[in-house]
């Protein structure tokens, strides 16, 4: 069993071992990762592989609560970061009143906030309060509607700067570490390097100081389609469906249960 990180442990993890981050939503797969997973993000992409929605933005705060708490009855002895959801952070009142509530309803150890120099006063305000805040900068998931689509970042110049100044903004607001996500490797790999808090990346290279995976993406349970920076662990589609076709088969045929598996 992997050592429980805090705030300090995971500052102090930079430069030293990459951070290994995987998402979960539940408890039954949160007691299995927390051998091998530094930190468990309890995302809001949990509402498009969970809910089966087609992007994050109706998550609610209700749902992440549950979520967070089910997974840290899984995982007790693992980090967690728990997603705000949409539309829980609009501004400095609305963000501390919607951390709180996942501080005092669920054992989550921090929270995590889309955005960067534009959220940095928000982040402030939540660290101050005594809120533990991941950022997230690059690729926003939760800006998919107002971007047109899910884009990489750092491909000009422009893109580059806004990167570097985001990341810092989020650093100097107190974050303890942050997701970058969507962005060109060497652009990652330089902002990594010149920041002091962990970066943790996907779709960001390998330059990065650690990464993280929807967990559904990293054991290939998720068939429509399969990101370039997604690697399957697991053929985990392909295992339950032909397990699945088993016990039909077995059902159907009365081979199910068996002298050992009746009373
Ligand atoms: O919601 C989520 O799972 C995330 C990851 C993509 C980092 O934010």
């Amino acid at each position: 069993m992997i050592q429980k990180m805090t705030i300090n442990t995971i500052k102090k993890s930079k430069n030293t071992t990459p951070l290994v981050m995987i998402t979960a939503y539940d408890a039954l797969f949160a007691n299995l990762f927390q051998e091998s997973a530094d930190i468990i993000l309890i995302g809001d992409s949990l509402n498009m592989s969970f809910a089966g929605h087609n992007d994050t933005l109706s998550a609610t705060l209700e749902q992440m609560i549950y979520h967070t708490n089910a997974v840290c009855k899984g995982a007790p002895q693992t980090f967690t970061v728990c997603d705000m959801p949409f539309g829980t952070y609009t501004c400095k009142t609305t963000a501390l009143r919607n951390a709180v509530r996942v501080f005092q309803e669920t054992p989550a150890d921090s929270v995590k906030i889309e955005g960067g120099s534009d959220k940095a006063d928000i982040i402030k305000h939540l660290v101050d309060n005594g809120i533990a805040v991941c950022g997230h900068i690059g690729l926003l998931p939760q800006s998919v509607r107002s971007e047109g689509g899910y884009l990489v970042k750092g491909k000009d110049k422009a893109s580059q700067a806004q990167l570097l100044q985001d990341a810092k903004a989020v650093e100097a607001a107190g974050a303890f570490c942050m997701v970058i996500e969507g962005v060109k490797a060497d652009v990652a790999t330089h902002i990594a390097r010149t920041v002091t808090i962990p970066v943790i990346g996907i779709g960001a290279g390998n330059g990065v100081d650690g990464q993280v995976l929807v967990f559904s993406d990293m054991l290939g349970l998720f068939e429509a389609f399969t990101p370039k920076f997604v690697k399957h662990y697991l053929q985990g589609a392909t295992h339950i469906k032909e397990a699945l076709a088993q016990y039909r088969a077995e059902v159907i045929s009365r081979d199910f249960p068996d002298a050992t598996h009746t009373y």
